[in-house]
């Protein structure tokens, strides 16, 4: 037995203006849960605390709370020390119960056909994925397009799709979708992360909805020119100068010193055609700590817009030319820089190639150190580095090399799952909202590792946006300086 201290927000809207925090200091076994300490609480302290259980299993749903701001199962969760345990972000009833009412009763229902329909082993395989839903609602609790808009939430999106699924069900699931919210979800992937019951709802619910959306002519007319665009040049943003591809003086760009790897580089987009310079000073950064870098010239758009709001016609054209470009020179190390191309070409490929993230292939060959810069900066997780390839750690490494870091929440930009070129006011306030946690930080410059979020967070603060390629670039040209020696030049100058 042990003792911890844990906190806990207390609120009874009958008698209390505002929650507050309590501090409780109780005794534990090793390997506790939140539960347990709850009830610690509940029956040596208090007997006042509200809160919720039933099984104590994982099984029920009931005792989902939030600890250190993260949704989970207080019966699975372990309690450790000084955590703060607060309600689902809901309207609270008492201390840790919230009204799961409303929302579990808005959540869509099955309308049978007319004739008794019995489902094939077929309709069961498809609808498995979807069904295992206990009600918790901690997906609740992370979703950013709930806070900014009337979406009506992500574990009603795998309601519908998988009542989309059921041979029982007459409704239009797809209209009902659609006036749900379906388009809102920026597909940043923090429901599916939340779900105790590992459900990957971006991915087998929405997507599949909008895909469906789409055959029956319902995609949003600014996805579907997007969609032309990708159709007719190959890229999902118009030319307006030179490009990345255009612009990098080889298809081999060898490095400075010794070989140490040999990377093929997945530019993507937005690097190609709206942010070139950065992609250079990436290429400047990797000749300099060994890397040889391949650059096919004949790479088209990954295809992520496409998925992400439901078009799949000609996808499989784009897999297929990507993967040729790369396999066709013997290339078994594919990287990215772009988040969400990197989150594409592993999860939604099927490559012959390893694909790695810039910060996973830097790590990997261990860098060399860049000089400090005297700026502070804040790091912004980008969705789909942070939850689509479980990169957390790597790039926050590298910017701690050059420049002092100063946290903030891990929150949703808006720019993802076509919500900036489809629901732009939607994009715009949470746009405003990531602005506003920036400038809470106090941080000189904003860094991130995702072309979507730079060009999009850029709108919202007044600090200067920068790629982690180009800070560390910065930070050799300082080393470089400060030696007296010549700076570093380009591979095109
Ligand atoms: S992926 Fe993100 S925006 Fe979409 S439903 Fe899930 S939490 Fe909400
Ligand atoms: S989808 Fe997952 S997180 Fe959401 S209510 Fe169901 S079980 Fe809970
Ligand atoms: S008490 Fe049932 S899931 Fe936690």
């Amino acid at each position: 037995m042990k003792k911890i201290s844990v906190k806990v927000l207390r609120f009874d809207p009958e008698k209390e203006r505002d929650p507050h925090l309590e501090t409780y200091l109780i005794p534990v076994n090793d390997g506790a849960r939140v539960l347990h300490a709850l009830h610690a609480i509940h029956d040596g302290i208090d007997s006042t605390l509200a809160y919720r259980y039933c099984c104590g299993s994982g099984q029920c749903g009931s005792c989902a709370v939030r600890v250190d701001g993260e949704p989970v199962l207080a019966c699975m969760e372990e309690a450790r020390e000084g955590i703060v345990i607060e309600p689902l972000k809901l309207p609270v009833k008492k201390d840790l119960v919230v009204d799961l009412l409303p929302m579990i009763n808005a959540l869509p229902h099955l309308e049978p056909a007319g004739e008794p329909v019995m489902l094939s082993k077929q309709d069961i395989d498809a609808i498995k994925p979807l069904r295992s839903c206990i009600e918790c609602l901690a997906c609740l609790s992370v979703c950013p397009a709930m806070d900014v808009t009337k979406f009506l939430g992500p574990t009603a999106m795998r309601q519908e799709m998988r009542l989309a699924l059921d041979p029982r069900n007459k409704a239009n699931r797809i209209t009902e979708a659609i006036r749900e919210g379906l388009f809102t979800c920026t597909t940043c992937q923090a429901c599916w992360k939340a779900c105790p019951k590992d459900i990957e709802i971006p991915g087998k619910a929405i997507e599949k909805l909008r895909a469906i959306a789409n055959r029956n002519g319902l995609t949003l007319p600014r996805h579907q020119e997007v969609a032309t665009l990708i159709k007719e040049t190959g890229r999902s943003v118009p030319k307006t100068e030179p490009t990345f591809l255009e612009l990098v003086p080889a298809e081999v760009i060898e490095p400075y010193g010794e070989v140490k790897g040999t990377v093929g580089f997945f530019v993507g987009c937005m690097y190609n055609m709206r942010l070139p310079k950065t992609a250079l000073d990436a290429i400047e950064v990797l000749r300099r700590n060994g890397i040889r870098v391949i650059i096919p010239k004949e790479q088209v758009c990954c295809g992520s817009p496409l998925i992400r709001t439901g078009q799949l016609s000609f996808l499989d054209t784009l897999k297929r030319r990507n993967i040729d470009s790369f396999v066709f020179r013997g290339i078994d190390t594919v990287m990215t820089m772009c988040a969400g191309c990197g989150s594409t070409l592993k999860n939604d490929y099927r490559t012959p190639f390893k694909v790695k993230d810039i910060s996973e292939v830097l790590a990997g060959c261990g860098i060399e150190p860049p000089a400090r810069l005297p700026v502070k900066a804040t790091y912004h997780d980008p969705c789909h580095l942070l939850r689509g390839q479980g990169i957390r750690d790597l790039p926050r490494q590298l910017v701690c090399q050059v420049i002092d870091l100063i946290e903030m929440p891990s929150i949703c930009c808006g720019s993802g799952g076509g919500v900036r070129s489809g629901n732009p006011e939607e994009a715009a306030a949470l746009g405003k909202r990531r602005g506003g946690e920036i400038q809470k930080t106090g941080a000189d410059i904003v860094i991130s590792s995702c072309p979507f979020c730079e060009f999009h967070i850029a709108g919202y603060t007044d600090k200067p946006v920068k790629n982690i390629a180009s800070v560390l670039l910065e930070g050799y040209t300082e080393k470089d300086r400060r030696k007296g020696a010549k700076a570093v030049s380009r591979p095109n100058e």
